[in-house]
């Protein structure tokens, strides 16, 4: 029988390292020059010095040299992996798993490293060697071959250079150094971070931080900085850099989308001045006016810009309102242009009202009343029986009383208007072809209007066939009304 105890007492895990070598490789080879170089300024380096050769088709030699005055504490940290980072309790150091180096190692064909603690040698062999005597008074220096193309060097050479500097540090790849950058602007605001507890597990925390804006230099893709380090591409307007951590898989390349909203909204708030009607069509601005800390100044702006200062919003309840909107060279927005949150924005913002607030349509006027009406005892007879008459018919083709009114209102666009809501019928002879003496015309006159107005009762919308059926069956229904205007006219009055 086989000795099931034959493996007692070794570790639960043995790590394949060229197995996690090809799962390292899905990242970009450039990861490895930003592993190393955030781990030198992790340390309180001044200054870091990265060279990066080809060998041969498949391995190039680096080596990461800084200044830190402490060097490694432990050299136990250059192959333990996810033991608790040193770093962990403070939000404002980059590293945090205590895993990145080992990433790179997994990498390597051999690597050295040596501290101020003495030195650890990678072999080819797959062993490690310590030299406790083989030590440096301050710093690191990081040497290896690692497993990278030429085009891969070329790739991460120019990947170096996109990294954000510190202030008071000076990086230098293959000779050259990498150019300081000065913000363009910057804002402080509550952000997700990671900090781990007092048994070392990372926890989410909220926490003030500055952001700094970059601008985004020829050839490169606006990204997410994470303290200088990119981590991801946005495309936006600028480079993001905040001054924490950022909550990251192991990965390091990836946020989650309310984070990047976050950052997006506030700079919106800066960029605005700058950005012309297609620029607001951009993804990173509709992510923006989405976000709960959007400021309504920027989305009213970005409105303006990309819509026109007069846009309306559709309005179901007014479809009138949005046709005479449209009629007046007004943008009218559709619903389907927005997500809820994204009107929520804009409506607090007071940017698009709704059509039938600015253009009330006359269905909607009629309802709201907002004109002045002419007082009955004022009414000439004339009007009086057009009122009758418009009663008695609108009885017999709605069977609802009607209220009728006048008005002789410039502002109220509109000859005559129905409201279904409270059965109101307006005429307005500022409007009225011909004026008052519209009220003499002649009784097919009068009837085309109420059919017109009545109709609405059905819908609002002249274009729609529910108007379109309700004008047809209340036209019908008309031969079988009783109601004459000759007969109403001489009831009140009316001299012929
Ligand atoms: N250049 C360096 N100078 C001083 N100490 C270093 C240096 N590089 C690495 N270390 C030490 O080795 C540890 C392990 O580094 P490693 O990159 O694996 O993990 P980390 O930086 O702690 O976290 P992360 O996995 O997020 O990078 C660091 O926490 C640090 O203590
Ligand atoms: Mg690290």
């Amino acid at each position: 029988m086989k000795d099931s105890t034959a493996q007692s007492g070794s570790t639960w895990f043995d790590v394949d390292r060229n197995g996690l070598g090809r799962v390292v490789e899905r990242r970009g080879k450039e990861f490895a020059l930003f592993e190393l170089i955030q781990n030198s300024i992790d340390a309180g380096s001044k200054s870091v010095r990265v060279d990066l050769k080809t060998l041969d088709r498949h391995c190039a030699s680096l080596v990461v040299e800084d200044d830190a005055a402490e060097g490694f504490v432990s050299l136990r940290h250059a192959y333990t992996l996810f033991a608790d980072s040193p770093k962990g309790t403070n939000p404002e150091l980059r590293g945090r798993f205590d895993f990145g180096e080992k990433l790179v190692l997994s990498l390597c064909d051999e690597a050295e490293i040596v501290s101020t603690t003495g030195s650890v040698r990678f072999a080819k062999d797959g062993k490690r060697y310590f030299q406790k005597q083989a030590k440096r008074a301050a710093g690191t220096i990081f040497m290896a071959h690692i497993r990278m193309s030429k085009a891969e060097v070329e790739k991460a050479l120019v990947a170096a250079h996109t990294i954000i500097v510190p202030v008071n540090v000076d990086i230098s790849v293959n000779g050259s150094r990498i150019s300081p950058r000065v913000p363009l602007a910057q804002f402080r605001t509550m952000l997700p971070t990671e900090v781990a507890d007092a048994d070392g597990n990372l926890r989410r925390r909220v926490r003030m931080t500055d952001v700094k804006l970059y601008k985004v230099l020829d050839g490169e893709t606006a990204s997410l900085y994470e303290m200088g380090i990119p981590v991801c591409e946005t495309s936006d307007r600028y480079h993001y850099d905040v001054c924490q951590r950022i909550p990251l898989s192991l990965d390091r390349d990836s946020v989650n989308g309310p984070y990047l909203r976050a950052i997006r909204a506030e700079a919106l708030s800066v960029a605005i001045p700058t950005l012309g009607p297609e620029d607001v069509r951009k993804h990173w601005v509709s992510e923006a006016i989405g976000a709960p800390n959007v400021e309504p100044a920027a989305v009213k702006a970005v409105m303006d810009l990309r819509f026109g200062e007069d846009a309306v919003a559709a309005d179901p309840s007014d479809r009138e309102g949005e046709k005479l909107s449209a009629s007046q060279g007004r943008q009218v927005v559709h619903g389907g242009s927005f997500s809820s949150e994204q009107w929520q924005n804009i409506r607090k913002a007071g940017a698009l009202p709704a059509a039938g607030q600015v253009t009330p349509g006359p269905g909607k006027l009629e309802t709201e009343g907002v004109y002045k009406t002419i007082p009955e005892s004022k009414w000439t007879t004339s009007m009086q029986a057009v009122a009758l008459y418009s009663q008695r018919v609108g009885k017999h083709l709605l069977d609802r009383d009607i209220k009728v009114q006048f008005t002789a209102d410039p502002g109220a666009h509109f000859q005559a208007a129905y409201g279904r809501e409270r059965a109101g019928l307006t005429f307005n002879h500022f409007h009225l072809p011909g004026g008052k003496d519209w009220y003499d015309a002649p009784e097919e006159t009068i009837d085309s209007m109420l059919l017109h107005e009545f109709a609405h009762e059905y819908s609002g919308d002249h274009l729609e066939s529910l108007y379109h059926d309700a004008l047809c069956d209340l036209g019908a229904k008309l031969r079988s009304c009783q109601a004459r205007l000759l007969i109403a006219r001489g009831e009140v009055g009316h001299a012929a």
